[in-house]
């Protein structure tokens, strides 16, 4: 990037701005939600161009597998672009620009040098459907849940950085069914969750934190490609471990779109290899807690039971050192 798009970014090292998520030395499912202020679905960071060619790696190789819609979700995909470009022009009017004449819009994107006219509206007019369209220049994965029937139903999303799961496999399900696969102990808890989301409202959106682990950066982690990454565990060692693995956070974002009365889920996924921990001693003494007291059924179905003793034994012996070091 030049050195005048890079002023509009936050440049610093990704330990300094890495979504650090726990808030205590001990976590357990619970609905960590909060209120989005301001109240912005995107972020623009240092990582853009390579998350983008990622991106379009994944979706032009295996398009049906990331970007999966109804027919019926053409509106919704058509106000979510609006949205998006919006935001993205008005925040970033050096990267992004748009000139609507009535319906004809031009959208460009001056990072990646593109230049796109179409019909506000008219899907012919443009080289994918509108969510494939957009999601195809902002770091952040986009799923569309429709408020239907007093449910919340998984209609659209083009989804490239899963952390193990596929728009392909749970498009149509339900917020209760998509979720069906995570061991929560209190079975009413998901349920709980839905009923707070059915009564979202236009412009008070809200955010998350959810994490897991993954070996080496990689972000397309689908079951459908489990067979390229997830093997990957078994080449851990107490040499490479702080190296290969890698602490791995969503950022979720939660809106309420006006005209569809759906939802829009953004995820904007980063990955940080646990030997940087050692740089921020508070997040290192965190995490080492954290998992020490983490239940196994929630690390099995995170998948890093097998190295999770690896892991806090490699955490312990740099906390040990570093006691040595100030005594
Ligand atoms: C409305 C948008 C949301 C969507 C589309 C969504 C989707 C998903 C999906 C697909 C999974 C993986 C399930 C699997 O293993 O197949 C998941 C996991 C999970 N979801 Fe959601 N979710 C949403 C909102 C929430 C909210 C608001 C909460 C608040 C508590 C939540 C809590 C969780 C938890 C705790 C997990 C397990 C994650 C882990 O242990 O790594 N989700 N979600």
């Amino acid at each position: 990037m030049t050195e005048e798009k890079v002023k509009h970014i936050d440049t610093r090292p990704l330990i300094e701005r890495f979504p650090f998520p726990f808030k205590a030395d001990s976590y357990r499912y619970s609905n960590n939600a909060e209120s989005l202020i301001p109240s912005f679905v995107l972020d623009v960071t240092p990582e853009y161009f390579h998350e983008i060619s990622e991106k379009r790696r994944v979706l032009d190789s295996r398009n049906e597998q990331a970007f999966q819609s109804f027919p019926h979700s053409m509106d919704a995909q058509w106000e979510l672009l609006e949205m998006i470009i919006d935001e993205m022009t008005e925040r970033f009017p050096t990267f992004f620009s748009v000139k609507k004449m009535d319906d004809l819009w031009t959208f460009q994107n001056h990072l990646l040098k593109e230049k796109y006219t179409f019909v506000f509206g008219d899907s012919t007019t443009l080289p994918y459907e509108p969510l494939d369209f957009i999601g195809r220049h902002v770091q952040e994965d986009l799923v569309y849940l429709a408020n239907r029937d007093g449910d919340l139903y998984m209609d659209a999303g083009q989804l490239c950085f899963p952390a193990n799961w596929s728009i392909a496999f749970n498009l149509g399900m339900t917020f209760t069914e998509f979720h069906s696969p995570v061991p929560f102990t209190d079975r009413g808890f998901i349920e709980k969750v839905r009923n707070f989301l059915l009564r979202m409202e236009p412009g008070k959106p809200f955010t998350r934190l959810n994490w897991t682990i993954t070996v080496e950066h990689i972000l397309d982690t689908f079951p459908e490609n489990y067979d390229e990454w997830g093997p990957k565990k078994e080449k851990i060692t107490t040499e490479n471990i702080g190296e290969l693995v890698h602490l791995r956070v969503e950022d979720q974002r939660l809106f309420r779109l006006p005209k569809s009365n759906g939802i829009l889920f953004s995820i904007h996924t980063s990955l940080l290899p646990i030997e940087e921990l050692q740089k921020n001693e508070e997040w290192l003494t965190r995490f080492y807690h954290v998992l020490t007291d983490l239940p196994d059924h929630i690390a099995q179905y995170k998948g890093f039971l097998s190295y999770k003793d690896k892991m806090i034994q490699y955490l312990e012996e740099i906390l040990q050192k570093k006691a040595g070091v100030l005594k």
